[in-house]
């Protein structure tokens, strides 16, 4: 069996040295640009290029080096009948709950503002927060997005759900569909996108929705740069129907240099590190995956292309 690896990694054998370890049965080569063909079975990849659909015609499946898909289903040429398959968890649910709460933390529990009494010398207490004053909502019920509700509604914050269709979660109001985001974004201050990155979820994030949300609101993206309209964000700050917001993921990353966002005080940016894809979680369930598929047997996380997640 041949695997090929094709991510931009300068240090590419950090990856295929586990991987040979793991799947001593394969034979792994690193994608070479200007190389030839190497009738792969399997291909490991982020943000690949579209040169590897025209070179490597072989491939049973392509395995997704992260959650979000939507940097492998741009690729014009992708194979429509091909299977593709994404990250399950891997470690990366949790790091998510982990950073949404510091987040949601930093506003409703004033933390900016006690740093700045401390920069002061100045010892202030102000009243304990109300749980009810800061209800959560979530975008996207995923891995990801359940596992965030879950760890807020377990710290008693009022945790709403919205997805495109229909989820049961215990102790989580939900919320489906269009027609029901209205209802949802009315019962949220805080939110929280974790939503697939679709032609159906791109620039959702704008000013008719954030002006829907509760007074004081927040928002916490770390699904996809490209669901919130950039210049609506400004604006809905520059008019107070937000507060503040956390960002992990931009439209253009790294974040170039003179972008508007630097200088907001109002907005937390952080590189694309909410969740990370942690190496020796990730390579374990893909190269199970791959041994499972090639004897036959059936795996998850296969991607609903035409959904797109
Ligand atoms: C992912 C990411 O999609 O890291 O997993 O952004």
């Amino acid at each position: 069996m041949k695997v090929l690896f094709v991510a931009g990694d300068p240090k590419p054998e950090r990856w295929t040295v586990p991987i040979k370890e793991l799947l001593p049965e394969a034979e792994v080569h690193v994608w070479d640009p200007e190389g030839p063909a190497i009738d792969a079975d399997y291909a490991i990849v982020w943000q690949p290029p579209a040169k590897l659909f025209e070179r490597e015609k072989h491939l049973k499946a392509v395995f997704n080096l992260g959650a979000g898909i939507d940097g492998l289903l741009k690729v014009p040429n992708l194979p429509e009948d091909l299977t593709v398959v994404r990250l399950e968890d891997a470690g990366m649910s949790v790091q998510m709950a982990e950073y949404v709460l510091h987040q949601l933390l930093e506003a409703s529990r004033e933390m900016e503002t006690y740093r700045e009494q401390q920069r002061r010398g100045i010892w202030k207490i102000h009243r304990p927060i109300k749980r009810s004053e800061w209800p959560v909502g979530v975008m996207g019920l995923g891995h990801i997005g359940k596992r965030v509700a879950r760890t807020l509604a377990d710290l008693d914050y009022r945790v709403h759900g919205w997805a495109r269709g229909q989820h049961e979660l215990e102790g989580i109001n939900t919320y489906a569909g269009p027609d029901q985001l209205g209802d949802f974004l009315e019962s949220t201050r805080v939110l929280v996108n974790t939503l697939p990155l679709t032609d159906e979820t791109r620039d959702l994030i704008d000013y008719e929705l954030l002006s829907q949300l509760q007074p004081g609101a927040v928002l916490i993206n770390v699904g996809r740069g490209e669901h919130l309209v950039e210049e609506d964000l400004l604006r809905a700050l520059d008019e107070g129907k937000l507060a503040r917001a956390s960002l992990d993921v931009f439209r253009k990353e790294p974040l170039p240099e003179g972008h508007p966002f630097w200088q907001r005080s109002e907005i937390t940016i952080t590189p694309h590190i909410s969740a990370r894809t942690l190496r020796d979680a990730t390579l374990e369930q893909i190269t199970g995956k791959i041994r499972d598929h090639a004897r036959g047997r059936p795996i998850s996380g296969i991607v609903d292309t035409a959904k797109g997640y």
